[in-house]
């Protein structure tokens, strides 16, 4: 059998994710759900679409976590609402999203489309996070290969650059594509890309603590680390197969 590309483990594992949350009763109608960014994410997103079209679901409320989630939502009639809307109420019953890596303590780095802000908060207050994804984000160790995405505001640029040096980080303030000058995240502010060398062949990150620290420093709004809520993973991979774990 010939082997899936990245794009067709993202659709397989997208659709199959739906599926098997319907099917176990995790996707039900009336639920609450949050609805992630980026290109494994929109056909998960899509599939979700067709099974409310085919009537198995009624009543889906969704949080997008950005602006290309919205539009798609609407370009699918999925109605989309505030996390703090008074039909959301601030929590959500299960959200769905991609990651850019993937370690074995199913620890993540988000944020490759700027959208980690708004994935955290959805994500975070969402009852169960499931994470889908193509097999090249699965990873030993987290920060050495992805950059880590850290959202600043525009003014602490500069000084949150030297407070992530301090933490052994090597910075990159985060350039448009076909547009001139830095991405401005939804939110109106600046993404720093960072990066650790390995030591021994290994990464010196700690993600757990990480998480925490990177947040302290004044200027920060979310970093892309994700560990504070372990997710239900599902991996589509070049055999045709999709792992959960
Ligand atoms: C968006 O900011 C990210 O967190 C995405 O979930 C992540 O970059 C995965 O993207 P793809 O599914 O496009 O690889």
């Amino acid at each position: 059998m010939n082997k899936l590309s990245q794009n067709e483990q993202k659709l397989l594992v997208a659709k199959t994710a739906v599926d098997t949350l319907y099917e176990r009763g995790l996707i039900f109608s009336g639920m609450k759900i949050g609805l992630g960014t980026g290109s494994t994410a929109m056909p998960a997103v899509k599939r979700l679409a067709e099974l409310i079209d085919e009537g198995k679901l009624k009543d889906i409320k969704a949080v997008a976590t950005s602006f290309q989630t919205t539009l798609t939502c609407e370009e699918l009639k999925i109605p989309v609402f505030s996390l703090s809307s008074s039909e959301i109420g601030g929590k959500l019953d299960l959200a769905i999203d991609g990651a850019d890596e993937i370690s074995a303590e199913n620890h993540l780095i988000k944020g490759g489309g700027a959208a980690h802000l708004k994935e955290k908060l959805v994500e975070y207050n969402a009852a169960k996070l499931v994470i889908i994804a193509d097999e090249s984000k699965v990873v030993e160790d987290l920060g050495t290969v992805f950059p880590l995405p850290v959202e600043v505001i525009p003014e602490a640029r500069l000084s949150v650059i030297q407070d992530l040096e301090l933490l052994g980080a090597k910075c990159k303030i985060r350039e448009g594509v076909k547009k001139a000058g830095p991405v401005v995240t939804d939110s109106g502010n600046l993404i720093i890309d960072c990066l650790w060398d390995k030591v021994d062949g290994k990464s010196p990150v700690n993600p757990m603590l990480l998480e925490d620290e990177i947040n302290k420093i004044t200027g920060v709004v979310e970093n892309g680390f994700f560990t504070k809520k372990l997710p239900l993973v599902f991996i589509g991979k070049s055999d045709g197969t999709v792992e959960e774990r």
